[in-house]
């Protein structure tokens, strides 16, 4: 079963109450999301693979580690995730970006893509699908799927919020799939918003409200 890590570290918690705050207008929104995202990558990355490498110091020559190159590959959904984007690439830089853009069917209730773009290597990299909030948990479920119908094997996913109902969903039907959040709240509301929550990301993020 899949694990749920909440990464309690005290500079996330710190600024996800800005973050949450309704007086917090959309620059410091976007400023703190970029942040956040920054700081939960540090914690997500911590199990990165290690190799061994012969430097010279100043002093002499030394035994230290670089990174083995492990490829990664980030998969914001759009719109919100692209919110995130940034600031996980400024620790990983050299990952590559893949962009997944859904809606559900009015009729028919199926997930539509308008739009999905992938590095080629998908089935090689390991990928992180990045959602602010995970509500009901239908886009990234629909992501997670059309990742793996297209040849990805090592997947996690990462999100600012969630609700337990979206939590659940990903279990059921991705039990090999690691969640990553800032903060599992406590409900979803009539509406599907997340509570407490801190109201439409995507909105704040964009000033579209
Ligand atoms: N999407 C959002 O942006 N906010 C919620 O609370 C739920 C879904």
């Amino acid at each position: 079963m899949g694990k749920v890590h909440v990464l309690d570290h005290p500079l996330i918690q710190h600024k996800l109450t800005y973050i949450r705050d309704k007086d917090t207008g959309t620059k410091e929104f976007r400023e703190l999301v970029d942040e956040v995202a920054m700081l939960m990558a540090f914690e997500i990355t911590r199990n990165l693979p290690l190799q061994e490498k012969t430097i010279n110091t100043p002093v002499m020559e030394a035994q230290t580690k670089v990174l083995a190159g492990k490829k990664i590959g980030l998969i914001p959904i759009l719109r919100a995730g692209l919110g995130m984007v940034d600031g996980m690439l400024k620790l990983i830089p050299a990952a590559r970006v893949g962009h997944v853009g859904l809606y559900r069917d009015p009729e028919t209730l199926k997930p539509v893509e308008y739009y999905i773009k992938l590095p080629k290597d998908i089935e090689e990299r390991e990928l992180i699908v990045i959602d602010p909030m995970l509500a009901t948990g239908g886009s990234a479920n629909d992501t997670i799927h059309s990742l793996k119908k297209r040849g990805a094997k090592q997947i996690r996913l990462m999100c600012l919020v969630a609700a337990p109902e979206g939590v659940e969903v990903i279990k059921e039907e991705h039990p090999d799939v690691d969640i990553y959040l800032a903060a599992l709240d406590d409900k979803l509301d009539d509406h599907g918003y997340i509570v407490p929550g801190l109201g439409d990301a995507g909105d704040r993020l964009f000033g579209t409200k």
